[in-house]
This record gives structure tokens, sequence and C-alpha cells, in this order.
């Protein structure tokens, strides 16, 4: 019997001391495998007969379901630390920011298109996008440029050449019903407009923005740049509703409750009566900032859409009346966010957009507030 209660607390030693899943199972073996010593014990028991077999087998019974009870309670505490251990592995503490938001940054136009967007959703604008290859119908002539019209120059136009040819004779099929005209890379977000007002019925509330090419480039142009162009059209809009909608836009976007707008009389062939506005601005000490001061910025074109426009797009110009307006999205930007050379845009310079860019997570909205 005490040889029986040596390798009891040997293999229950053996069990409690395994550190691992394979050191228990090493134990296991070594008590109950074929060669264990347990069960060479077991196969002794033969040898034995009466009395002396029935308290040998009782005994090693006993001692069997010892060391069956602790590896089983072993391998349950070995089970429970290993989910331990990995459940402190995998702690998130999930009010720190994501760590992605450390580096990441959303570029500043794509932050001015939610701001804008943020805005004129509000007033119950639809975002509406077109086509960056258009005809020269939508383009022009539908927005009233006609063939000869000297804005036509004024628009630096990316030309495609036709199919078949390898270069395009400029003017030729300029002018042409929309399926036939010469195609181009769209120089403003306007044909927005006549492809909206030739595919829904008034009345009509969006906001477009979009890419939009000229072949320029210098400090403040860029061969590719973004507008955005707005439309309403119904049966009651005036001129005030226009420029009602624009003070309120501009104090919204630049988050200046009192910021001087003045609308000056301009033209532009799609719109009549058409205006530029401007917002007030200060350059004291070479520092621009926006809002009271003596100076004024250009920041957008806009007016009454031409009742030639109308009726191009197939609205009764009897019944129908509207508004439109179209503004560069990079200068707005720029004017905004203190963004002082275009080109930057678009270098894809990292420096640059961790220091002019957005953090993901603070989407622009009125309620949460726009920008930083
Ligand atoms: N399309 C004009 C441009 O690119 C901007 C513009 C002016 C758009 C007046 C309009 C508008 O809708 O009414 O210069």
């Amino acid at each position: 019997m005490d040889r029986l209660e040596t390798l009891k607390s040997e293999l229950l030693s053996a069990i409690d001391g395994a550190a691992d899943m394979a050191a228990l199972e090493a134990a296991r073996v070594g008590a109950l495998g074929k060669k264990g010593r347990l069960t060479e014990l077991m196969k002794g028991l033969g040898e034995l007969a009466g009395e002396a077999r029935k308290a040998q087998g009782q005994a090693l019974n006993q001692l069997r379901a010892a060391i069956e009870g602790a590896l089983a309670a072993k391998k349950a505490a070995l089970e429970s630390a290993a989910l331990d251990a990995k459940l402190a592995a995998e702690r998130i503490d999930v009010t720190l920011p994501p760590r992605p938001l450390a580096q990441g940054r959303i570029h500043p136009l794509s932050q001015c298109m939610e701001e804008v967007a943020a805005i004129f959703g509000e007033m119950g604008f639809t975002v509406v996008e077109g086509p960056d290859i258009e005809s020269d119908w939508h383009n022009f002539t539908a927005l009233n440029i006609p063939p000869d019209h000297p804005a036509r120059q004024m628009h630096d136009t990316f030309y495609l050449a036709q199919q078949g040819e390898a270069h395009l004779h400029q003017g030729a099929l300029v002018g042409e019903s929309p399926e036939r005209a010469v195609r181009l890379l769209r120089t403003h977000t306007s044909p927005v407009q006549v492809r909206t007002m030739l595919s829904q019925k008034p009345p009509i509330r969006i906001l477009v923005p979009g890419r939009t090419f000229r072949k320029d480039s210098d400090m403040t142009h860029t061969p590719m740049f973004h507008q955005f162009e707005g439309l309403v059209i119904d049966e009651a809009t005036h001129m005030g509703h226009l420029k009602g909608c624009l003070i309120d836009f501009c104090r919204a976007y630049f988050e200046v409750d009192d910021v001087p707008v003045r609308f000056r009389p301009s033209h532009f062939p799609f719109t009549e009566p058409s205006a530029e506005v401007d917002i007030g601005c200060s350059r004291k000490g070479g520092e621009l900032k926006i809002g009271a001061g003596d100076d004024w910025l250009e920041i957008l074109g806009c007016g009454m859409v031409h009742p030639n426009v109308l009726e191009m797009c197939g609205v009764d110009s009897t019944k129908y009346q509207g508004f439109a307006f179209g503004m560069g999205a990079e200068r707005i930007s720029m004017l905004k966010y203190g963004i002082p050379d275009l080109r930057t845009f678009f270098d894809a310079d990292i420096r640059w957009l961790r220091h002019y860019g957005f953090v993901p997570l603070d989407v622009p909205s009125l309620v949460g507030g726009l920008g930083q």
C-alpha cells in the first residue's frame, strides 16, 4: 500500500505540475496510457488471487478515479487560464480613438464637398452628378452659348478627337445636336443643369459637385479642378430667394455669422440677370481674415436662369423660373482653410495632407459643426 501511496503522490504531482496541455497529456499517458504506471499495475492483477486481488483491485480503482479526477480538474484549470491569457492579450479599450485615425486624413477638398453638401442638404437640395465627358451641346449650346459666342474661347476647352479622326478640326460639329455634337471634358458643372431639366420635371432643387477641366495651369489654375453647381426651378422663385439662399450659405460655410456678402452685377450667357458674389475680408498684416474688413473676395457666380436655357431644356419659361449658381471648390477651400497655393491640392504630399487634412470621424454637419 505504501508503494501505491507513493505512486499516487508522484502521479498527482506530475499532473499538478503540468504547465500546459501537452505536459498534462504526457502525465496522463505516463499514468493511464497503454504502458502507463497504473495500467501496468492493473495488468499485474491477474497474477494475484482471492482477497489480495480484490483488495489490490479496489485500491487501484480508487487510485485511477483519483488520477482521472485530477486530470479533469487540471485540464479545466489550464483551459480557463488559456482563455484568460487570450482575453488579456486581446484586450481593447473601446473608448480610445481607432489607431489609423492618428495617420489618415481627409483631403480638404473632400471635406469642403461634405460641408457644402451638408449646408445645401439642410436647405432641401439633392446632390446630383453628371459625366466628366460631355457633349459640346450640353456644355455650351443648351446653356445659351452658341458656336460663335466669345465665352467658348474663355473656357480653354479640352476637346476629344472624334472617332476615326486623328486631329479635331476646331469648329467642326460644334453647335450640333446632342448626339452629333463633338465631345469635350466639361469646362464647368453647369451642363448638369441641362441634364437635370431634361430628365426631371420642376420643382427642381439640386446641388452638383464635380470635376471640371480647362487648359490652364499656374499658381491659381490647374487643368482639373472642382465646382459646385446649384439649380432651383419652380413657379415662384425669384432673385430674393437667390440672395437669401447664398447669404445663408456664406454664413454657414465660413462660420462667420455676420460675414458681409455683396452681389455685383455681372454677365453669364445662361443667366439673366447675372451677379457675382463677394464676401468681406481684411488683409491686415498680410493675413487674410474672412469677415468684416475693407476688402472683398469673389467666391461665386449666379443669376436667374435664362429663359432660352429653360426652353432648350424643355421647361416652359412662361410658367417656370429659377436661379442657378456655380463656385470653385478649391477656391472656397483655400479661403476657409488658409491654403495659399492651388497646385498643392494635387501634389499628393503626405506632409501637406497631415497639415491641412481632417480627422475622418469628424463628419461635417450643421448641428455637429462643420470644420475643425
Ligand atoms: N459656370 C460658371 C463658370 O464656370 C459659373 C456659374 C456662373 C454657374 C453663374 C452658374 C451661374 O450656374 O448661374 O464660370
